[in-house]
């Protein structure tokens, strides 16, 4: 058995020199809350998405409890999610006072399954929270038509989703909110933080407000050197802001986005090629005119065919010295909504699978080739074809 030297870390981010000089010169400025930097990471990440105007937070969770709020939500509505997701996801709709409702994922592409959808809404239900997993662009014309029709708000969650297109859209800008992540693992990062994407203009004030305490807007500027101003309570908000030391991060990281999103397609390619012909099972590709965000890179071990558990292939990765995650064990499959709600896995037999079988393999532009290599060489030796 072959064992690195140095511990690959799942999802290390890649932080330059540019990120580096940017937070010492925020350190130095001494202007480290809310100010000039969040306001150029907001305008800088609306230009990529091509829209208006995008709003920065403390993380996606923010982002997606204020879209929850914004959108209107609260106590006897059923919002629709993944049964496959991050507890975020459910947990944004339980702080707004809202009903999660789970519906199962489509086993390809591991996204919310229209079908399954369609068969849980019911009169009370008022929004969908469809999830862009691992990338994967989900299947929004869908449930674009299912909200039509039923007149339902659609909260994207685009945590994995920042380049992810469908349709010459990107993600994000098909629903009423969108929500985007910027945790230490996602791909960009600026250690915490979020970003929610609007489509009309009043919700983008409203989330503005509602992430600094309900203060009108631009509070911030009160201590600017245009003089004091008065800010004014508006309504009971949040501590949501992102700060600026996290945006000095944001901004670099987003000017290499795109060379970042190539490599990350680059290694997948590696991965497919190298691991096609053993029995495991995979995430589709993202269809003709579309575009996966390669944020993920999941593997399915189901052990009749590979004589060998997920857990058994997370351990034995560890023991080599390679780190990788699992995204993530389905929804019911924690005691809190058992508990709560009653679920069982088995109600939604894909996302149980998955959860079950699922192990992600290391997938950043921090990543040499060697490491990939050793990444496959490993996968190859615990299946026994080294
Ligand atoms: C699908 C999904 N939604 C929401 C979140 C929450 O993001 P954050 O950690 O920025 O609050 C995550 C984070 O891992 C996620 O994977």
């Amino acid at each position: 058995m072959t064992r690195r030297e140095e511990f690959l870390v799942f999802g290390q981010p890649l932080i330059e020199q540019a990120e580096i000089d940017e937070v010492v010169d925020s350190l130095r400025r001494g202007w480290l809350g809310t100010g000039p930097k969040v306001a150029r990471f907001e305008n800088d990440f609306a230009a990529y998405k091509g829209v208006p105007a995008a709003v920065a937070v403390n993380s996606c969770t923010a982002a997606l409890h204020l879209s929850m709020i914004a959108a209107g939500l609260g106590p006897g509505d059923e919002v629709i999610t993944s049964a496959l997701t991050f507890c975020a996801t459910v947990n944004a709709i339980i702080h707004a006072g809202a009903t999660p409702v789970l519906a199962d994922v489509d086993p390809a592409t591991m996204c919310l399954d229209p079908q399954d959808v369609a068969r849980r809404i019911t009169p009370r239900t008022r929004a969908l929270v469809p999830v862009h997993f691992g990338g994967y662009p989900c299947a929004m014309r869908e449930f674009g038509a299912l909200a039509q029709q039923h007149g339902l708000k659609i909260v994207e969650d685009c945590a994995h989703a920042i380049e992810t297109e469908q349709d010459g859209r990107k993600a994000g800008t098909f629903g009423d909110f969108g929500c985007f992540s910027f945790y230490a693992t996602k791909n960009i990062c600026t250690g915490e933080g979020g970003m929610i994407l609007a489509r009309a203009g009043d919700d983008r004030k409203r989330v503005k407000m509602l992430a600094l305490h309900g203060m009108s807007a631009d509070a911030w500027r009160r201590f600017s050197d245009d003089g004091y101003r008065h800010y004014e309570v508006e309504e009971c908000g949040f501590k949501y802001n992102m700060m600026d030391l996290q945006a000095a991060l944001g901004i670099h990281q987003l000017a290499r986005v795109e060379t970042w999103w190539l490599r990350r397609r680059a290694l997948v390619e590696r991965y497919r090629a190298a691991l096609a012909t053993l029995p495991l099972g995979f995430q589709a590709d993202a269809p003709a005119g579309s575009r996966h965000g390669y944020h993920l890179f999941p593997i399915l071990l189901d052990p009749a065919r590979t004589g060998l558990t997920r857990d058994a292939m997370l351990h034995a990765m560890n023991l080599r010295r390679l780190g990788t995650g699992v995204h993530y064990r389905s929804i019911a499959e924690h005691p809190y909504y058992q508990r709560t709600y009653g679920w069982q896995p088995g109600q939604w037999p894909h996302a149980m699978r998955i959860g079950r079988q699922t192990l992600s393999l290391p997938l950043s532009p921090r990543l040499t080739d060697a490491d990939v290599e050793e990444t496959i060489a490993a996968v190859r030796e615990i299946l026994g074809r080294g």
